[in-house]
């Protein structure tokens, strides 16, 4: 049996950057989102571990676990036709060692049918993406602000400012590159510099907080839409305001069914009258009795 898949792979994701066709990314963590999300032409769609805040409620990306990540990564497959999907490797599902990236990126592989796996470190984790992408898994790179190194680094802040943070950052982009990676994600990076590192690498870098220069950018499906107000970052784009439509349209239900005006008779089913009939106190009671008498068959 042959099967043809019309999903864009990592190897058209790298032709992109050679044509100079900017590369479009975005999360999605459920089959409704990434249905939507892939229809609208999307390249690339992330199920990335920011499920941890957006969607669970937690307040960094840390609690997140793989099973989360391989329940929502399923649903974001069934979800899409066209897009790449990519799942993102949680905290301490890689960090351990090689081996437990290979089990767990496997995992993804094997449970969800994703198309590739996203790590975070740039010279710190080369081994490990070299090792998964000897295996046959396609592996995407995260260096800029790495979420789950939070704690260490002490904030959401830009990185790469100093000379010294700007080469450490350039190295840990070309480790990536040399172990594999088919591409990289920039999370906060100044603008320039995430530019110059585009020109220099031959994988595409896909920005996030890293200015036009990148072959592409991903944002936060929750940020773009205005539906996660617990913070927002300056590098969030605003194409709308989805969260107050939903709250607006759920008050309206509230106000509808508390006043009566919801359901109407659109939403309500009809009832032969004759059967209807038949359910006046006394011919239920010959209802009733006919059943208890096996008579009503
Ligand atoms: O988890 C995520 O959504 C990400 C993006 C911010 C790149 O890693």
């Amino acid at each position: 049996m042959t099967t043809t898949s019309t999903r864009v792979s990592t190897a058209d994701i790298r032709e992109m950057k050679k044509r100079g066709d900017k590369i479009v990314m975005m999360t999605a963590y459920d089959y409704p989102t990434a249905r939507l999300v892939d229809e609208a032409g999307v390249d690339m769609i992330l199920v990335g571990d920011t499920l941890g805040m957006v969607v669970l409620g937690y307040d960094s990306t840390l609690p997140v676990t793989m099973d989360d990540m391989i329940h929502h990564t399923r649903a974001a497959v069934r979800g899409s036709q066209h897009a790449l999907v990519v799942g993102d490797m949680p905290f301490m599902s890689y960090q351990t060692g090689w081996q437990d990236a290979m089990r767990n990126a496997a995992r993804f592989i094997q449970e969800t049918n994703c198309g590739a796996v996203k790590l975070e470190g740039g010279i710190r984790s080369a081994e490990t993406v070299q090792k998964l992408v000897e295996a046959g898994i396609p592996v995407m790179g995260h260096v800029g602000l790495t979420p789950q190194s939070v704690n260490q680094i002490g904030g959401w802040k830009v990185q790469g400012k100093t000379p010294a943070a700007a080469v450490q950052l350039m190295h840990d982009a070309q480790a990536l590159e040399q172990a594999g990676a088919f591409a990289v994600v920039l999370e906060l990076v100044p603008a320039a510099l995430a530019a110059l590192l585009t020109e220099r690498i031959t994988i595409p870098t896909i920005g996030i907080g890293a200015g036009a220069g990148c072959d592409g950018q991903v944002q936060v499906f929750h940020d773009l839409l205005g539906m996660y107000d617990k913070f927002t970052p300056k590098h969030a784009g605003r194409y709308a305001n989805i969260g107050e439509q939903i709250s607006d349209a759920v008050a309206a239900y509230t106000t509808d069914v508390r006043a009566g005006k919801f359901p109407t008779s659109k939403q309500s089913f009809k009832m032969d009258p004759a059967a209807l009939a038949e359910l006046s106190p006394r011919q239920e009671t010959n209802i009733n009795r006919r059943h208890a008498l096996g008579l009503d068959a």
